[in-house]
């Protein structure tokens, strides 16, 4: 099973990844995280991608896309994986059309529509864990000691680019590169679309019932 998660910056395309990995047994693949990661090692990728990370801007689809392919080719793609943060432009989705090769009844393009004020609520009190990357939010998922992981113990910290003005610079360039991609994805009937402003329980609820409704493999879900 393939599944891809669109949706614009705070959509809770993360955290319902993780969950969604979780529940399927197969890979989640975040660009956004591989990249951070390179950032955190400072390979030459992570010091290339830092300065576009910073200000909001993608970072070049050359370097994306064999990040990403790397990756997919040094783990077992066989089993399937879930995709967030890629593809984030047409030329991205047409490569990745060609890297999937063939389509499979299996595959998803799952939106999650958010609004705006949902958007800028859930980035602006993010709080992510400085050494695991768990996500939490200081209101509507906050962790059980104040500025302390859950999962690890380590310190909690503020995403660089959930600054208000690089927030408002990366839904700038959702609307322009990213929100095309829905009607992309439309045309070849493959968007299934599901509203994510709700409780993330609730969303992971609609995210499973869709999949296990269209699989041909649903003693996985
Ligand atoms: P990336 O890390 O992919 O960032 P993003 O797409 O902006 O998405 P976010 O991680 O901000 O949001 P999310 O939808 O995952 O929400 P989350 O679950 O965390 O990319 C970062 C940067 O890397 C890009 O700007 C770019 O520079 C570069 N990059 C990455 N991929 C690239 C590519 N393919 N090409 C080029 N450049 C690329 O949730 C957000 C908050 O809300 C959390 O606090 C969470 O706890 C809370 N929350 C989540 N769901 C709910 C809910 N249902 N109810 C209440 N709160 C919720």
């Amino acid at each position: 099973m393939r599944i891809i998660l669109l949706g614009p910056p705070g959509a809770g395309k993360g955290t319902q990844a993780k969950t969604l990995s979780e529940r399927l047994r197969i890979p989640h693949i975040s660009t956004g995280d591989l990249l951070r990661q390179n950032v955190k090692e400072n390979t030459e990728l992570g010091r290339e991608a830092k300065k576009f990370m910073e200000r909001g801007d993608l970072v070049p689809d050359n370097l994306v896309t064999q990040m990403l392919i790397s990756h997919i080719n040094s783990s077992n793609p066989k089993v399937g994986f879930i995709l967030d943060g890629y593809p984030r432009n047409i030329a991205q989705a047409q490569l990745l059309d060609k890297m999937l090769n063939q389509s499979k009844d299996n595959d998803y393009v799952i939106y999650l529509d958010t609004s705006e004020p949902v958007i800028i609520q859930r980035l602006s009190g993010r709080l992510v864990c400085g050494v695991c990357g768990k996500n939490y939010h200081i209101k509507n998922m906050p962790p059980k000691h104040d500025m302390v992981c859950d999962k690890c113990g380590s310190g909690l910290i503020q995403r660089v680019d959930d600054q208000e003005e690089t927030i408002k610079k990366r839904l700038d360039v959702y609307l322009k590169e990213t929100a095309s991609l829905i009607n992309y994805y439309e045309k070849r009937k493959k968007l299934y679309r599901i509203s994510a402003d709700d409780e993330p329980d609730i969303v992971i609820k609609k995210i499973v019932d869709l999949v296990s409704a269209n699989s041909h493999d649903t003693d996985k879900v």
